[in-house]
């Protein structure tokens, strides 16, 4: 089992990463957190997860908590990243009487880990929260680090809070039932860490890849939590120009929209034309994040249907803005967060990044 311990003084805590996690689940609770003895815990889920069986596996792994188990579900997809299933969740969570010395767990991926993170850290003014994320996203990103929150029909994670939880548990035996879509988005999170420190990352098994995302992860978290130097800005690499396309594709209706991993994989090859056309790196090193890129599959090119000016509309209320527009780019320092980036320079890269209409 490989361990990543997130520095936060008081509130440290670890990510565990191996197969057949869920079955150990009470043992290791009971291990990393001593402390914690709750009497009731709510394993919040998405119908997917129980169909998969994994609710049933973690049922019987906490059983060795001794606690009350309890099971809230909530809807499928990102929908249920809502201000009303907040107050669904919370006022589930009364009736079964949880106090603050019991925990939720989010058994899930993104969706979950965000919705049920920012319950626990609401509901009784805050509760422990275990995260136990079932897909390759999850595991290599939102469970770890704290972020929690729910969107509003004005944008995506518009409300939440800073709520670390007490302990991540990532079974890698629950990606084995991934979609391979899913894993590929998977995939796109995972290659932003190949620029940021782990760069032989894709070259590891899956435990061990798991792992090396996390470190990096946590390294940014405990210099960075709540992104007041800018320093944690750098683990939304290709981000900017993703969260523009991933927009922009769901917007439309009647397609298949790009995956969010498949979005950040477009926006890390926007990242580093931006980068390039700056001066900030060489041709050398484009070639090289479009190797990466291509190599696991995922797209280096903006799909025929985008348009560059209403991606320019989403990125100029991208919340890393400060008075200009904010990119995290690569450069001889690595990748940092650069401000007030010239809006024609990247209209003019994201026309190049068309892909043509055979
Ligand atoms: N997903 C980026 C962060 O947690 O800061």
């Amino acid at each position: 089992m490989r361990e990543v311990r997130v520095e936060l003084g008081p509130r440290s805590y670890s990510a565990l990463v191996d197969k057949g996690l869920l079955k150990r689940l009470g043992e290791l609770v009971g291990s990393w957190c001593p402390d914690l003895n709750p009497r009731k815990v709510m394993v919040v889920t998405q119908p997917p997860i129980e169909e998969a069986g994994w609710l049933a596996e973690t049922k019987g792994g906490l059983e060795g908590l001794k606690a009350e188990i309890h099971v809230a579900r909530i809807e499928d997809g990102e929908r249920a990243k809502s201000l009303e299933t907040l107050q669904g969740l919370c006022r589930e969570l009364a009736k079964v009487g949880l106090e603050r010395t019991d925990a939720v767990v989010a058994l899930g991926g993104g969706v979950v880990t965000d919705l049920v993170g920012f319950a626990a850290s609401v509901y009784l003014r805050g509760i422990a929260l275990l995260n136990v994320p079932t897909t390759l996203l999850s595991q290599v990103d939102a469970a770890l680090g704290g972020k929690t929150g729910v969107d509003l029909p004005e944008g995506k994670n518009l409300v939440g809070s800073f709520w670390q939880p007490r302990l991540v548990i990532c079974d890698t035996s629950t990606l084995a039932s991934l979609p391979g879509r899913e894993l590929l988005s998977g995939r796109g999170e995972l290659a932003k860490y190949a620029f940021l420190g782990a760069g032989k990352i894709l070259q590891l098994e899956l435990e061990d890849q798991v792992a090396a995302a996390l470190e990096v992860k946590a390294r940014y978290v405990s210099t960075d939590e709540r992104e007041d130097t800018g320093a944690r800005m750098a683990l939304n690499y290709g981000h900017t120009v993703g969260h523009a396309v991933e927009a922009a594709s769901l917007a439309r209706s009647g397609t298949h929209p790009l995956s969010h991993g498949e979005s950040v994989a477009i926006g890390i090859v926007a990242a580093a034309r931006i980068a390039e056309r700056m001066g900030r790196i060489d041709s050398q090193r484009v070639a090289e994040h479009l190797e990466l890129i291509s190599g696991l599959g995922l797209p280096t090119m903006l799909p025929s249907w985008a348009d560059p000016q209403e991606l320019m509309a989403y990125i100029a209320r991208d919340k890393k803005n400060r008075a200009g527009l904010t990119f995290v780019l690569d450069g001889p320092g690595g990748v940092e967060p650069v401000f007030k980036v010239d809006p024609r320079l990247v209209t003019d890269v994201l026309e190049e990044m068309k892909e043509s209409v055979s």
